[in-house]
């Protein structure tokens, strides 16, 4: 089309026209507290470009505590300031709550769908009758799936008659707002003066109080809104009014386009902040307070990820408290290393006795006093690999944030995605999405442990926030972050790291997370498991062979030999090479050697475990065609060598289709001598790599011995597959 100097300027005139209409409304609300919620509320009200007043920030609130009855505060505020408005025939006003409420359009949508509801004043509506039961009857019928009720938390009309209407007669700030509205309504004469309706379909106001179920999130491109599938109609004001505040939350974490289907998290680098290029001075003062409450696994690996965090830790105070006898070992190799390299140490041992609940109260006091500008808890159990996480955090600029972590391929995580109506844990809807990182974005929820960061300003709200009475010091901190309205948000923007799974931990062993190969893989991994170990499985790689048929492959690391040694010699009970043997079905050996069996320490699930995930995928490679899954083996065990007790094994053939023989020390360096040699080919592999395994078949061609260690002691594991 093409457009001339007249179509022009009736353009232009019409755009001032239409901005001259967007200014004939005001969206007002009162908030005296300048908390999350209103910054939520304010943040949807400004996307939509709407005129926003906030009347009585900072002053003191009159109103009670808004569980009950009260709230007549809201309406002398109103009367007070409304005042200004009150001749004004040509401006719509429109009073939301705002704590719990969130908006979903711009000023065209609400203008448009209140001139459809033909009334001078639109009060928002309900299905429940409140605060006064008794007035049900005294309410106009209304029709199916139409709510019928009063609620004060949302109205709209012309300026001059919501003026009218919040100055009628006297209320007291602590009297009942709704009961106020609701009186007026109810008077037929007044309803009809102001020409009064009610928003019973939810054209512009949706209160969510006891129907939940009548709404559904949906997304159009870069937008998300709430569809009321009762009536069809997609409100407005979205209202979380009543006791359903963490389902608001989770609503709420949509809504105004926060997160959509099409495009993800848009509200994420909203109000962030750059640590870039910052010097370590500089850095905010951070205390990191660390709580081992239970035995925990893997806690060496623990303190190596709270090191390793990006951070100087010229700026870190660093708080500890540890309960566990056991851990004092690990805790003083920690501080032994890094200790010095901090801002400052409060450690608390276990023989103060300071309960996990007056550590974690302490802590936040210790956090004030030093004026720390962030907080950040971590429990035993989380394991901070990701080092740069600390910082990712900081930069979210968020009051309450915790990383989402979980237990390795598990869904049990730090945070709850719901609470049920008696405190504890519920499933949401998006908990698995989150959990799986399927939809990524920051979440506010009821529930956070484990590993967070608090912002220092918030510090001060928080003492003694770790207790309540019969709750664990986690959920009262979340539970008195709730009732005060602060959100606790989760991330998982990025991966953090994850939990350990601490439960059935046995502490009984010199090396306890030896035994944790089915209950922490990962980490039994991770620790135990040689780095190059995968490189053996890649089709194209070159497996060594030091004698025909005879396979080399790096399998365990060497802290992994350590162990197991530390472990056996823990134990002590060497058989010492006897031919009798009642551990044997026979109570017989022909070639016995001095040795521990597995079953006898306790590890032999575990290394059927081990066999199963790391040995039997390497056969598969070198023996091609042969599939031992599981592999089946009775005999598991540490051979030990010593000039002065046994010294070598005369030749023989094994009872299993192959053997492995991982060496658990180092040749020419832990002893002298040693090593194995087949007959066959008369071929020895002498210069054996600690944590490598030969693998070969056991019986038939590979008739062996054991040659002489003639100096210190010799370490191998042996395990016969396939018997
Ligand atoms: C950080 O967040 C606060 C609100 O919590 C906000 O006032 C401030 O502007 C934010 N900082 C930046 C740089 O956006
Ligand atoms: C793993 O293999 C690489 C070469 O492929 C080698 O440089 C490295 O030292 C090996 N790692 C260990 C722990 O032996
Ligand atoms: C076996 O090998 C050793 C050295 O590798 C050699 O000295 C010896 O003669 C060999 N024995 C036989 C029987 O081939």
């Amino acid at each position: 089309m093409k457009m001339d100097l007249f179509t022009w300027m009736t353009f232009l005139s019409l755009c001032a026209w239409c901005q001259c209409i967007n200014e004939d409304f005001v969206v007002v609300t009162i908030a005296t507290e300048n908390n999350d919620g209103l910054r939520r509320y304010l943040r949807s009200t400004k996307k939509y470009g709407l005129n926003t007043e906030v009347y009585g920030l900072g002053e003191a609130w009159k109103g009670g505590d808004m569980q009950g009855q009260g709230g007549g505060h809201k309406v002398n505020l109103l009367r007070r300031e409304l005042k200004k408005y009150k001749d004004r025939d040509d401006l719509i006003v429109m009073f939301t709550d705002s704590y719990d409420v969130v908006l979903t359009s711009g000023s065209e949508d609400i203008l448009e769908k209140f001139r459809k509801l033909d009334a001078r004043v639109v009060f928002s509506a309900e299905g429940f009758c409140w605060p006064d039961k008794q007035l049900a009857d005294k309410y106009p019928e209304v029709k199916l799936h139409e709510k019928r009720f009063l609620n004060s938390g949302g109205f709209i009309g012309y300026a001059k008659d919501v003026y009218e209407v919040v100055s009628h007669g006297n209320i007291e700030n602590t009297d009942d707002d709704q009961r106020f509205y609701t009186t007026i309504y109810l008077n037929v004469k007044l309803r009809e003066k102001w020409s009064i309706k009610l928003d019973r379909r939810s054209e512009i106001f949706m209160n969510l109080h006891g129907a939940l179920g009548d709404v559904m999130l949906k997304y159009k491109g870069a937008h998300s809104f709430l569809y009321n599938v009762k009536t069809g109609t997609v409100p407005i004001v979205i209202h979380g009014n009543g006791p359903i505040k963490p389902e608001f939350n989770r609503l709420a974490n949509y809504l105004a386009d926060s997160w959509t289907l099409g495009s993800g998290c848009l509200s994420c680098e909203e109000d962030t902040i750059s640590l870039q290029g910052m010097k370590d001075e500089d850095h905010p003062l951070l205390m990191i307070g660390l709580f081992v409450e239970r035995p925990m696994p893997f806690l060496r690996e623990f303190f190596q990820h709270v090191s390793a965090l990006d951070y100087p830790k010229s700026r870190i105070s660093l708080y500890m408290h540890n309960s566990v006898e056991l851990h004092q070992r690990e805790l003083k190799s920690f501080l032994l290393k890094h200790g010095q390299e901090y801002e400052s140490l409060h450690i608390i041992n276990p023989s103060e006795q300071v309960s996990e609940v007056e550590a974690r109260n302490a802590a936040i006091e210790k956090c004030i006093k030093k004026s720390c500008q962030y907080y950040l808890n971590i429990d035993g159990d989380v394991h901070l690999e990701n080092s740069g996480g600390l910082k990712l955090l900081m930069q979210q600029n968020r009051s309450v944030l915790a990383p989402m972590i979980s237990r390795y391929t598990k869904a049990w995580s730090n945070f709850w995605g719901a609470v049920s109506s008696t405190g504890f844990y519920a499933r949401s809807e998006d908990y698995m999405d989150i959990v799986g990182r399927d939809k990524v974005g920051l979440w506010n929820v009821p529930y956070i442990g484990g590993v967070y960061l608090i912002q220092g300003h918030i510090l001060p709200a928080l003492k003694g926030a770790y207790t309540a009475p019969g709750l664990d010091p986690d959920m009262a901190l979340c539970l008195n972050l709730r009732n005060q309205g602060r959100f606790m948000l989760v991330t998982n923007r990025d991966w953090y790291g994850h939990l350990i799974y601490y439960d059935e931990f046995e502490t009984s062993h010199l090396h306890n997370e030896l035994y944790e190969i089915l209950r922490n893989p990962y980490d039994w991994e991770k620790r135990y498991i040689h780095t190059n170990y995968s490189q053996s499985l890649e089709k194209e790689s070159k497996i060594e062979e030091p004698c025909p048929d005879v396979f080399w492959f790096p399998i365990v690391t060497e802290v992994f030999c350590d162990e197991l040694v530390e472990e056996m010699e823990h134990y002590g009970g060497w058989s010492g090479g006897k031919n009798d043997d009642p551990r044997l079905a026979g109570g017989y050996e022909n070639v016995p050697t001095d040795d521990i069996h597995m079953t006898q320490v306790g590890l032999q699930d575990d290394w059927l475990e081990f066999l199963k995930k790391y040995v039997a995928p390497l056969a598969t490679r070198v023996f091609q065609g042969y599939f031992s899954n599981p592999p089946r083996a009775i005999l598991n065990f540490i051979v030990k060598y010593h000039p002065e007790r046994q010294r070598e094994l005369r030749p023989h053939h094994d009872s299993s289709t192959f053997t492995i023989n991982i060496a658990l020390n180092r040749p020419h360096v832990d002893y002298q001598g040693g090593g194995c040699r087949f007959i066959r080919y008369n071929c020895s592999v002498t210069d054996t790599r600690k944590g490598w395994m030969m693998m070969h078949p056991g019986r038939l061609t590979h008739y062996h011995e054991g040659l002489p260690t003639t100096q210190g002691t010799r370490y191998i594991f042996v395990s016969f597959v396939d018997p």
